[in-house]
């Protein structure tokens, strides 16, 4: 809580409260465009070891609190300590990203370990627990995984791709072993945000990042089933849970994700029109983002522009303000102050 009981503004937002300026975080605000990251970064063997040493973890998770006050913290971890935490073989490549030993036989599916509190993310939970004491009060502190699919489409081709092709072709041709790794997806996925938020962070977010390349059937039955099935679960276990969505490029088939039972906000990628995001979400569904990264990283005009059309069209609903995917590498520092005075600049 805010020092004198009263709710933080984050909190007050994903509650339904419409707030005169609206809280602002932004998706992998721990990272490579801050030189603090880069310098604590370098002290790491491997990204994952990063993530799983605690001391570190927390440092990168307050370092963009400290530079720039965001309304909220998000845990410095990633989606894909989940199919670490399963016995899948995961590793990033220096400036390459991820590379994992791909699903590819009933048999390689059959090899992981679907209790994913089997110790491996225990110094996950650790992290939140130093985080929660070093966070100011006003700050809310967000947890997060991976949406089934997109998690699986890593697991499945083994590294990024530009369309997850290697998971759409997988699950068209094998549904049946594709619905049992979802299945397992999902169990993991809601006891690892149940255990996040036991260990204290106050908010999860659902990073379906993947969720723009599926046609309606397969977006229906491999993104919007399982995300449904999470927050469910979640909910029965913590009825209190607070929960966002980030269904990236969903296009119109947002409309159904935010329809879903249990949501606390939706998020919205770059594509989607604000105008029309406020005129077709609910009202009583808070809304998240959406600022072109792109926008951040040129700056000037562009930039001013992007925010005041943001800013109107959602101005007279509950709004958190965000980017519409991840800040670049390569975004100024002086721009992230430029869009912070602007956001919060007095109505
Ligand atoms: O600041 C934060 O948002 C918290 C930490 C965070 C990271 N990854 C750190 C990270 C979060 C929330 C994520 C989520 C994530 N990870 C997603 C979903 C969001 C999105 O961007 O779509 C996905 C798809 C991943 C998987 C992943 N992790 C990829 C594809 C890559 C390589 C690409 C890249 O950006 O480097 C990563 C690595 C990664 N995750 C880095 C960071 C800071 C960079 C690695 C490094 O610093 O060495």
């Amino acid at each position: 809580m805010a020092s004198s009981g009263e709710k933080k503004l984050f909190l007050r937002v994903l509650d339904g409260q419409k707030t005169s300026v609206p809280p602002i975080w932004l998706m992998r605000q721990a990272g490579r465009y801050l030189p603090e990251y880069r310098e604590i970064r370098s002290t790491a063997a491997s990204f994952l070891d990063f993530c799983y040493t605690p001391a570190l973890a927390t440092e990168a998770t307050l370092q963009p609190i400290r530079r720039f006050g965001f309304d909220a913290a998000i845990l410095f971890s990633d989606i894909l300590v989940i199919p670490d935490a399963l016995g899948q073989k995961v590793g990033f490549e220096s400036g390459e990203g991820p590379r994992l030993d791909p699903i590819v036989t009933a048999e390689d599916l059959g090899k992981l370990n679907p209790d994913i509190l089997n110790g491996k993310l225990d110094k996950v939970f650790e992290t939140i627990d130093r985080v929660k004491g070093q966070l100011p009060p006003e700050t809310t502190f967000i947890g997060f995984c991976g949406a089934p699919w997109t998690v699986a489409s890593y697991m499945i081709a083994g590294r990024g791709t530009p369309d997850q092709a290697p998971a759409r072709i997988f699950a068209y041709r094998n549904p049946e072993l594709f619905a049992e790794l979802i299945a397992m997806l999902v169990e993991a996925s809601a006891a690892y945000l149940v255990r996040q938020l036991r260990a204290g962070v106050e908010v999860v977010q659902i990073f379906d990042s993947w969720s723009g390349v599926l046609p309606v059937a397969e977006f229906e039955r491999w993104c919007l089933e399982p995300v449904k099935a999470i927050v469910a679960k979640v909910r029965a276990e913590l009825p209190d849970a607070r929960i966002i969505a980030f269904p990236r490029g969903a296009a119109s088939h947002m409309i159904d994700y935010a329809r879903m039972e249990g949501l606390s906000a939706i998020g919205l990628d770059t594509a989607v029109d604000p105008v029309w995001a406020a005129a077709q979400v609910q009202v009583s569904l808070p809304v998240q983002g959406n600022l072109d990264p792109l926008a951040l990283l040129a700056g000037g005009p562009g930039l001013d522009e992007g925010i005041e059309r943001i800013l109107s069209a959602f101005g007279s609903r509950p709004h958190i303000f965000n980017l519409g995917h991840g800040i670049l590498p390569e975004t100024p520092i002086a721009n992230v102050e430029r869009l912070l005075a602007r956001v919060r600049r007095p109505a």
